[in-house]
């Protein structure tokens, strides 16, 4: 449970379940970026919303793994605004929201946006942000079909992005998602985030020491054995080895830092580019 202040400093109690507090987790890692000198990302909406709710900071403030999340979501940035140099009126679907500002980031003018989380992270999101002709929140679970139908009436081509969300699900269900997603829209980008199953043990084991719920379920090896989904992986990066159109402009503090975290990470936190449609077995 956390609190939210309103503008006379009135405290709000927000409510949300177990996988859907984790959202604070990347949301202060942003907000935290964002206030560098010089930040890999600018996110000064993140930092008025984490500066008005009243989280559990020690269970999900920034700590030695935001930069991690911080390049994670740069990389999905970079991918995002290339779909947008290509498609300018294209759709992107953000899958498992939570207080994402990414349509805020990469918005073009003229691209068509989808937020969907489960309706108490939409309850939250409404707080802060209202729909648009060209963006619209979604209260569903990633699991539920109906969505798919208010996508399919925007135009494509379309990116579905998972971010920090599909480790939540267990392995049958996230590739349910997947796999629907590749069927009903052949040729659409999907990029999502895979991790190992020694870093679940290791994701477990910190989440009993902060007293956290959640638990990440889905463990991946290796992010192009989805592509028996019907997903193709187009570009396979890992957050110690961001994509070179993103690496080419970090910050000096993460050039400096990345070679030593690839020698201690690598392998560990894929980030992957799919089109669907492609590889169905
Ligand atoms: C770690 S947060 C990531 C939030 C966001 N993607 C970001 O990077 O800032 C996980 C998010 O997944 C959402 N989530 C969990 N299970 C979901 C489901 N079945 N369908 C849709 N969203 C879900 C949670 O509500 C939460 O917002």
């Amino acid at each position: 449970m956390s609190g939210m202040s309103d503008e006379r400093g009135f405290r709000h109690r927000v409510e949300l379940g177990a996988v859907q507090e984790t959202l604070f987790i990347p949301l202060a890692a942003r907000a935290r970026e964002s206030g560098r000198k010089r930040p890999l990302l600018r996110d000064p909406k993140a930092a008025e919303m984490i500066a008005s709710i009243d989280y559990a900071a020690d269970k999900y403030g920034p700590g030695p793994g935001s930069a991690i999340m911080v390049l994670r979501t740069a990389i999905v940035d970079t991918w995002v605004r290339a779909f947008l140099a290509d498609h300018p009126a294209g759709t992107v679907v953000e899958i498992g929201t939570g207080l994402n500002t990414r349509f805020e980031r990469v918005d073009n003018g003229t691209v068509h946006w989808f937020d969907l989380d489960l309706p108490d992270t939409i309850d939250l999101r409404r707080t802060f942000f209202t729909d648009t002709e060209r963006r619209r929140m979604i209260a569903a679970s990633v699991l539920d079909e109906t969505w798919l139908r208010s996508v399919e009436e925007c135009p494509g081509p379309y990116f579905f992005v998972a971010e920090g969300v599909l480790v939540y699900l267990p392995e049958e269900e996230a590739a349910e998602a997947l796999a629907r997603v590749a069927r009903r829209f052949p040729g659409a980008l999907v990029a999502l985030d895979t991790y190992p199953r020694r870093l679940l043990e290791s994701q477990h084991k910190q989440a009993a020491r902060k007293g956290m719920e959640a638990r990440w379920a889905w463990s991946c090896e290796d992010p192009r054995s989805l592509e028996r989904l019907g997903l193709e992986a187009l570009e396979v990066a890992s957050v110690t080895r961001p994509p070179h159109a993103l690496r080419v402009q970090l910050p000096f503090r993460y050039r400096l830092f990345l070679p030593l975290a690839d020698r201690l990470l690598r392998g560990l936190f894929a980030v992957t580019l799919f089109r669907a449609g492609s590889h169905e077995r």
